[in-house]
């Protein structure tokens, strides 16, 4: 594993180097703007007399959520605990160069806040279907109610660790999305740009976790370990608020919304999935001990994650 991930930033990170990515003219060329076989109620039967209009409007809500997530994810939930880190305010003991390198994904973060936001406004110009509304603060409460509900009197560490699971977590959709032919250049360059910068960011963040972890007394290391799978569960679950939001803006009744949730997201292979998308992070936790404490491994179960 490379000891300094951020070594090279000024001459490798997306922000110094990528140039701005813009829409070409392929939206009438039967691309698509997101991998259809990632919209799991797009196959929907109650879906199947869409007309091809609407169907491509659902396709482009569907994306310009992925995209509205990744900025408000950046700024509100990365970028708070990288600022914290940047200007030391973390009540940690950590090596020196964490606060520089904390600087660097900062302005990661933000860039890719900036273009996630670019791409949104492009897409929507060029399709003529406008995003919905998105309120990312439900999301966010949960997250925080995870965390702090997990350790109250734990300082910034609980801000701390819900950035170091969803930055160690490898999402299949950042690997196959940008070797999709069937998706818009766009999209597919705009997540690979993505997935470039967050390599270095999981291997610094893996590296952060394994020194806070060694910093812990044994009762935070426990609330740790009962917090980490929750906040794993929480941070690859579907959110079914938007998806509902594109079920409705299609035409679907509420009755017909609710169906199509049912159906396309049954508990058991909601659990599959987040188990599968979790491997490297569970492995990372494994690694350092986490479930080695039976609070640690009674958690990652309940979670289903073993
Ligand atoms: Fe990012
Ligand atoms: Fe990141």
């Amino acid at each position: 594993m490379n000891a300094d991930p951020l070594r090279d930033w000024f001459d490798r990170a997306g922000v110094r180097v990528d140039p701005r990515r813009v829409l070409a003219d392929e939206m009438d060329g039967g691309k698509v703007l997101f991998p259809a076989r990632l919209i799991p109620y797009l196959d929907h039967e109650l879906l199947a007399g869409l007309a091809d209009e609407a169907r491509t409007a659902l396709v482009a809500r569907h994306a310009y959520h992925y995209f509205a997530f990744t900025a408000h994810f950046e700024t509100r939930v990365v970028n708070r605990a990288a600022e914290m880190l940047a200007n030391g305010r973390v009540d940690a003991p950590l090596r020196r160069d964490v606060r520089l390198d904390a600087f660097k994904i900062y302005c990661d973060e933000a860039y890719h806040a900036l273009y996630s936001f670019d791409v949104v406004r492009q897409l929507e110009s060029a399709s003529r279907v406008e995003a919905l509304p998105y309120d990312f603060t439900p999301f966010l409460n949960r997250l925080d109610d995870i965390s702090s509900g997990a350790m109250p009197h734990r300082g910034t560490l609980p801000q701390l660790l819900q950035v170091v699971v969803f930055e160690t977590l490898v999402t299949t959709l950042l690997a196959e999305l940008p070797n999709d032919p069937d998706v818009v250049g766009l999209v597919r360059e705009t997540v690979r740009d993505h997935a470039r910068d967050e390599g270095r960011h999981h291997v610094f963040f893996s590296h952060l976790f394994r020194e806070v972890w060694s910093g812990l007394d044994s009762a935070a290391r426990r609330e740790t370990a009962r917090c980490l799978p929750r906040l794993i569960g929480h941070s690859l679950r579907p959110d079914l608020r938007p998806a509902r939001a594109n079920l409705a803006a299609a035409g679907l009744t509420p009755t017909q919304v609710e169906d199509v949730v049912r159906d396309v997201y049954p508990p058991e292979s909601v659990r599959r999935t987040t188990r599968d998308q979790a491997v490297q992070s569970v492995r990372l936790f494994r690694s350092c001990g986490v479930l080695d404490l039976p609070e640690g491994l009674d958690a990652f179960h309940e979670e289903g994650l073993l």
